[in-house]
C-alpha cells in the first residue's frame, strides 16, 4: 500500500491575505501533524500569464516567508519551488501525451481565465492542469487540500492516473488522489462584496485583510466591511441571502475553530457593531503576529533561500526516483551525467 502523502501547490502571488490564510495555509499547518506533507510554490504555473521577473522573484520569497510565519515547519515538511525540480516539467510533457484534447476543452478555469481572447492565451495556460497533475503524481500523493475551484483539476488528475495505469498495464502505479476540501476551511469573500472571492487583484484594498496589515488598518477595514441592517440571527437559516453577513460570521468561526451555529448562538440578536469589534480583535490576534514574522523573515533572504534549497533537494530525491520508474514503465531510457 502506498504511504499517505499530502501535496499542495500555491501560486507565488505575493501579498497574501486572510482568504489565503484561512482557505489554505491554516489547513496546511493542521495537516502537518497527520501526514507527510509537501508544499510547493508553483512558480511554473505562475508564468502561464506574464510575470515581471523582479516581482516574481520577490513574490516567491514572500510566499516562503508566509508559509513559515504561519507555522508550517520547514524541517518537518517539504517546502520547495517547482522550478527547482525539473521532473515536474518532464512529467507534465508525458501527461500532455496522456491527457486528451477533449478533456482539456472541458476545463472551466481555462475558459474563465482565457476569457474572450482564447486565441491569444498562452499554450501553457491551456495545459496548466497537466502540470498540476504532474506535481501531484510525481510524488504519488494520496491527498490534496485545495479550494472548490480546483476540484475539476483534481478530477483530471484522477483521469490521467487511471489512463496511465491502464495504458501501461501498471495497475495501482499512480494512486487515485482524494481532495481534502474541508467545510471548516471556508471560501473567504471580499469585505466589500459577498459575491466575490477575497482577492489580491480587487482594486480596493478595503476588500481584503493582508497578512502584513497592521492593527489599526485591520480595525478600520473591519469597521468598514459591508453588512446589512438586520441583527445577527440565532439560526443559520437567518443568514440566507445575506452573503456579507455570512462571510463575516464564517471568518469569525474559522479563526476560533468554531462551527457557524455555535457563533450564532453566542451572538444571535446582537448587532453588527458589537460583533465587528470582537471579530476585529480575533483577526488582529491571529494575523498581526504572522504579519510581523513575515516582515522579519523577509529581511533575512539567505535564511529563506536556505530553506527553499533544502526543501528542493528533499523533493528532488523523491521526484528522481519516481520519474525513473515512470520512464521505465513507458520504455524510455534516460542517460544522465
Ligand atoms: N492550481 C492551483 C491553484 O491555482 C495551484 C496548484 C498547482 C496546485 N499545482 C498544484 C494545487 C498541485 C494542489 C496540487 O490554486
Amino acid at each position: 500500500m502506498n504511504k499517505q502523502r499530502v501535496f499542495s501547490g500555491v501560486q507565488p502571488t505575493g501579498n497574501l491575505h486572510l482568504g489565503n490564510y484561512l482557505g489554505a495555509i491554516k489547513n496546511f499547518v493542521d495537516l502537518q501533524n497527520k501526514f507527510e506533507c509537501i508544499y510547493c510554490i508553483v512558480d511554473l504555473h505562475a508564468i502561464t500569464s506574464y510575470q515581471n521577473p523582479k516581482e516574481l522573484r520577490s513574490n516567491i520569497l514572500e510566499t516562503v516567508a508566509s508559509f513559515i510565519a504561519s507555522g508550517i515547519n520547514p524541517e518537518k515538511n517539504i517546502i520547495f519551488n517547482q522550478a527547482s525540480v525539473a521532473e515536474h516539467s518532464e512529467l507534465a510533457w508525458i501527461f500532455n501525451c496522456v491527457a486528451r484534447i477533449g478533456w482539456m476543452n472541458r476545463m472551466t478555469q481555462f475558459k474563465e481565465k482565457a476569457g474572450k481572447n482564447k486565441e491569444n492565451a498562452s499554450v501553457g495556460l491551456m495545459v496548466y492542469p497537466n502540470l498540476m497533475a504532474a506535481d501531484i503524481l510525481l510524488y504519488k500523493a494520496t491527498h490534496v487540500p485545495v479550494g472548490e475551484d480546483q476540484k475539476q483539476h483534481l478530477e483530471l488528475t484522477r483521469d490521467i492516473a487511471k489512463k496511465f495505469n491502464n495504458d501501461f498495464n501498471s495497475k495501482d502505479y499512480f494512486p487515485i488522489v482524494e481532495p481534502i476540501i474541508s467545510k471548516d476551511y471556508p471560501r473567504i469573500m471580499s469585505l466589500r462584496d459577498g459575491e466575490k472571492k477575497m482577492s489580491k487583484s480587487e482594486d480596493s484594498d478595503y476588500s481584503r485583510i493582508n497578512l502584513k496589515d497592521d492593527k489599526d488598518l485591520i480595525d478600520k477595514k473591519i469597521k468598514k466591511a459591508k453588512t446589512d441592517a438586520e441583527p445577527i440571527p440565532s439560526e443559520i437559516s437567518g443568514l440566507e441571502n445575506r452573503k456579507e453577513a455570512f462571510n463575516l460570521i464564517s471568518i469569525y468561526a474559522s479563526l476560533n475553530n468554531k462551527k457557524i451555529d455555535q457563533v450564532l448562538s453566542d451572538f444571535g440578536g446582537k448587532n453588527f457593531s458589537t460583533f465587528k469589534s470582537k471579530l476585529s480583535e480575533c483577526v488582529i490576534e491571529t494575523i498581526c503576529p504572522i504579519g510581523n514574522e513575515i516582515k522579519k523573515l523577509l529581511k533575512d533572504e539567505s535564511y529563506l533561500y536556505t530553506n527553499l534549497s533544502k526543501g528542493s533537494k528533499k523533493a528532488q530525491l523523491i521526484a528522481k526516483t519516481n520519474l525513473k520508474e515512470i520512464y521505465e514503465i513507458m520504455g524510455l531510457t534516460k542517460f544522465s551525467l
